[in-house]
């Protein structure tokens, strides 16, 4: 029996999508929710800054929680950070969360593809090099978002969102070229799946929105498949928020998802 507990990370709530899709596919085992919110968003951060600061914290989380294995469910942070995690703690097991440029490729009828993600993970190499290998005969839109990944942790809070500013961040997806148009947008970003439903409502023509949230589970599922199994839970699921204390808006959400929140 192992009751070590699956680690989910990411700047802020946006993971929350991959746990849901993992509380279906890998039930019984514990978790641990860490959102880096002190540093959200991600986006904005200078590349070495931000793998500095996760290298650091990634060694205090590995050494506090002992976790079977951690999910990195950010985009942003796992295009840059995923091989040096790799490198530094190499007894660890690290599932990464990167844009799904590969099926949409394969997917789309039109061959205009969109990347909707946050503006450091469009500028990342890891991405460029999804695109020259997996997608060289398409023409894929890189959409760098400032915007949405606040939108979306407004939205849960607050479960409201302005729609006009959806509208606004989603428009450079849409692209008409020789009678084509696009036909995917990949959600590569964690928070995004949370604003789809505005999204669809929004979005200029329908497109199929390409979320990776069950893939990273499956994922996570495969790789748990060949480790000891969990005991009987002795304890609740710990959301930790590296500010202290997650806001009280997010607690209601947080038990919903399954996690007590950690005092501050
Ligand atoms: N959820 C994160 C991602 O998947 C990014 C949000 C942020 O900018 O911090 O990319």
């Amino acid at each position: 029996m192992d009751n070590r507990p699956i680690l989910f990370f990411d700047s802020g709530i946006g993971g929350l999508s991959v746990v849901k899709e993992a509380r279906i596919l890998l039930p019984g085992r514990p978790y641990v929710y860490v959102a880096d919110d002190a540093a959200f968003p991600y986006g904005a951060w200078e590349e070495e800054a931000l793998l500095e600061r996760m290298v650091g914290l990634f060694a205090e989380l590995l050494a506090t929680y002992r976790p079977v294995m951690s999910v990195i469910a950010c985009n942003t942070a796992s295009t840059l950070a995923i091989h040096r995690l790799r490198e530094t703690f190499p007894q660890e097991i690290f599932v990464g969360t990167v844009p799904a440029i590969k099926p949409a490729a394969e997917r789309t009828r039109s061959g205009l593809v969109s990347v909707l993600a946050t503006p450091g993970t469009v500028k990342r190499q890891y991405t460029r090099d999804l695109i020259r290998d997996y997608a060289a005969r398409c023409h894929v839109r890189l959409v760098g978002s400032e915007n949405l990944a606040a939108l979306a942790e407004q939205y849960m809070r607050e479960g409201f969102v302005d729609e006009a500013a959806v509208e606004t961040e989603i428009a450079p997806c849409f692209v008409e070229q020789d009678g084509r148009r696009t036909d995917i947008v990949v959600l590569a970003c964690t928070h995004y799946p949370f604003l789809v439903n505005r999204m669809r409502k929004t979005a200029p023509w329908p497109v199929d929105w390409i979320d990776t949230s069950e893939a990273i589970a499956r994922r996570a599922q495969t790789l748990a498949s060949s480790l000891p199994p969990a005991g009987p839970m002795e304890s609740e699921d710990i959301a930790h928020f590296t500010s202290g204390k997650p806001p009280e808006a997010l607690r209601r959400l947080l038990l919903g998802f399954g996690f007590r929140p950690e005092a501050g």
